[in-house]
């Protein structure tokens, strides 16, 4: 058992959930981070009941001033913070569609989550996994951050985009340090809405014939946090079922 301290945003419900109770099985002290206060509560309870320990840690990811103060409050009731999971990047009621259609409020929004919010959140956490000579930050992107789809979705894809190139030369940053930096490149998750055509075609593409689950991503941010995964860093690792859609 670990004894390491984790903070994973957008952890209320779904593949953020899965992650933060894998992160609890295997030892790890959690930080529960979602917009959804109601949210939070039921990632903590599940933890907790189970003989876990889990706080919250109330933020929204864009705001860096709530995210540096929850960060040291969190740190103050477990430990300071040894992983950074970066999962918060499905921005409340950001609109999907063509970018022809699109204004520049939502190319903010789009970036403002996946990008400044992943940065506000690193930028809080990452001294202190220096100066200790140990971390991990891993972000959760997405396949369509490497693949052209006509799904409506290049804003969030050029913002998952940016937010992996911005890792791949921070890992180089830190590495000497011990500190790895990693993102995981999710296929079609279970929670995704496949009644519309375009993601029934996209389903057709998965091999393996059937969509994630917030446990296949779990298992991967664990090995990441492990001994053995110390020896990747600045990779993008791609889940997604060996999806023709991704790469
Ligand atoms: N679901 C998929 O098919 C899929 C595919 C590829 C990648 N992903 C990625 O996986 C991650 C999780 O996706 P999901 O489907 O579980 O999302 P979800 O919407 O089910 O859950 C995300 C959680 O994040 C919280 N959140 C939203 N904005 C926030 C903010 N500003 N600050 C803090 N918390 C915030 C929400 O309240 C919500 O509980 C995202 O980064 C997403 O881009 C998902």
């Amino acid at each position: 058992m670990t004894g390491r301290v984790a903070l994973v945003t957008g952890a209320g419900r779904s593949v953020g959930q899965g992650i933060a109770i894998a992160l609890a099985e295997a030892g790890y002290r959690v930080a529960v981070n979602d917009l959804d206060d109601q949210r939070t509560k039921q990632t903590i309870d599940l933890i907790n009941s189970s003989g876990g320990t889990a706080v919250s840690a109330p933020f929204d990811v864009t705001d860096p001033s709530a995210v540096a103060s929850a960060i040291a409050h969190a740190a103050g009731e477990l430990d300071p913070i040894d992983v950074v999971v970066n999962n918060a990047g499905i921005a409340e009621g950001a609109r999907r569609g063509p970018f022809l259609d699109s204004t520049p409020e939502d190319w903010h929004t789009q970036i403002g989550i996946n990008m400044i919010g992943s940065m506000n959140v690193i930028h809080a956490a990452l001294p202190g996994m220096v100066e200790r000579g140990w971390g991990r930050v891993i972000q959760i992107s997405s396949s369509a951050a490497s693949v052209g789809l006509n799904i409506g979705t290049s804003l969030y894809a050029g913002s998952k985009a940016g937010i992996e190139g911005f890792l791949r030369h921070l890992s180089h940053e830190v590495g000497a340090a011990g500190v790895t930096v990693n993102s995981l490149a999710l296929g079609l998750m279970n929670n995704v809405g496949t009644e519309i055509p375009a993601m029934k075609a996209l389903l057709a593409g998965v091999p393996v014939g059937r969509l994630g689950t917030p446990a296949d991503v779990g298992g991967a941010v664990l090995w990441l946090c492990s001994d053995p995964g110390s020896w990747v860093t600045g990779q993008t690792i791609h889940l997604n079922g060996g999806s023709v859609h991704g790469r």
